[in-house]
Parts: structure tokens; C-alpha cells; sequence
């Protein structure tokens, strides 16, 4: 009896878990809950600031954060995760990434705060968020800056993107879901 319990709330867990359920840590380490992205297509970025595939694909992700909300439609958001795992290329504070990112890209998403977006087996490790556990579950985990991931408007990840992928190679699926939902029009796929 007491194991059908468990195995039931074990289920109603996982049914419950998807991505706008989490919660994460804004750059002043304020927590903030994804809830409000609910509804959206969305795409989770995690970035650094030193990397190769940086100015290329900030400059794209403000392009389609805009394009893709034009006339104040709202059914679009670009969500980004610094993180210094690899090769050190997001050194700085989380200070000087919002301001850095502001002045360079002009940012329009939200950069929340710099940690960890991959488990590493190493003695006091940042602890790796929920949500980015949830993400390499469902798909694949990073294992380097600039891993794309599709999330559809209930929070269910679509697919992942490595870095080499850019951006203008990820956008026709964005449209795609987007008109699955009824977000956009035909005429804009
Ligand atoms: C954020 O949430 C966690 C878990 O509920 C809590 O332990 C922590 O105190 C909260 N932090 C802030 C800054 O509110």
C-alpha cells in the first residue's frame, strides 16, 4: 500500500515537471519563477561572453526576440544562462555581464544569474539548477556555450540545438511552432 503511494506521487511528480514549472535565479539572485513564460514559444540559450560563437548569435537572438513580437504581440521569448563551464569564457560578475551584454547587443531577453548548467564531479561545484538537470533529461546536456533548446508553449523541450547550429538555422522551427499554436499566421511561415 505504502509502495502504490509512493510510486503514485513519484508519477504525479513527473507528470507535473515541465519547464515553466521551475523556478531560477535572476542576476541579483532574486528567484523568479518561469511560470510567466507559460503560453510562449521559448528558447533557452546558455551564453558566454568570451566565446567564439558570442557576437553572432547575441546579435541574432535580439534580432528574432524582436522580430518575432513585432506590433506587441507577446508569443516569443529568448531566455539566457551564463555560465563560465567552458573554457572559462564567462569570467566576469554577474554585474558586468548585464551591463557588458547591454551595451554591446542591446539586450531585450532576460540574462539570469551565472552558474551552473552542467553536473561537474568536482569538490565545491555550483549546484546545478532543476531546470537544467530537467533540460539535459529531455534532451541533451550542454558541453559547450551556446546550446539552443525549443521549449513549445506547456513547457515540453522540442529539441536541442548545438553551437555550431546558428540561429538562422533554428528560426523556420520556431515559426513552425509557433503556427502550431496558433501564435503566428501561415503567411509568416
Ligand atoms: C529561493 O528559493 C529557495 C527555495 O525555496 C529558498 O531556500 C531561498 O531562500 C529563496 N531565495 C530568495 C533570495 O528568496
Amino acid at each position: 500500500m505504502i509502495f502504490i503511494w509512493i510510486l503514485f506521487i513519484g508519477i504525479t511528480n513527473v507528470m507535473s515537471e515541465d519547464f515553466y514549472s521551475f523556478t531560477v535565479k535572476d542576476w541579483q539572485g532574486n528567484n523568479v519563477s518561469l511560470e510567466q513564460y507559460r503560453g510562449k514559444v521559448t528558447l533557452v540559450v546558455n551564453v558566454a561572453s568570451e566565446c567564439s560563437y558570442t557576437d553572432s548569435h547575441y546579435e541574432a537572438l535580439v534580432g528574432i526576440q524582436e522580430k518575432l513580437n513585432k506590433g506587441n504581440r507577446n508569443v516569443f521569448q529568448v531566455l539566457a544562462f551564463p555560465s563560465n563551464q567552458f573554457g572559462n569564457q564567462e569570467p566576469n560578475s554577474d554585474r558586468h555581464i548585464q551591463a557588458w551584454a547591454k551595451d554591446m547587443f542591446d539586450i531585450n531577453f532576460p540574462i539570469f544569474a551565472k552558474g551552473a548548467v552542467v553536473k561537474e564531479e568536482v569538490e565545491n561545484a555550483d549546484e546545478l539548477p532543476d531546470v537544467w538537470r530537467f533540460l539535459s533529461e529531455k534532451t541533451e546536456p550542454p558541453n559547450w556555450n551556446f546550446w539552443k533548446y525549443l521549449i513549445d508553449p506547456n513547457g515540453n523541450v522540442v529539441q536541442a540545438y548545438s553551437p555550431q547550429i546558428n540561429i538562422r538555422q533554428v528560426y523556420p522551427d520556431i515559426k513552425k511552432l509557433l503556427f502550431k499554436y496558433n501564435l503566428i499566421d501561415k503567411s509568416e511561415l
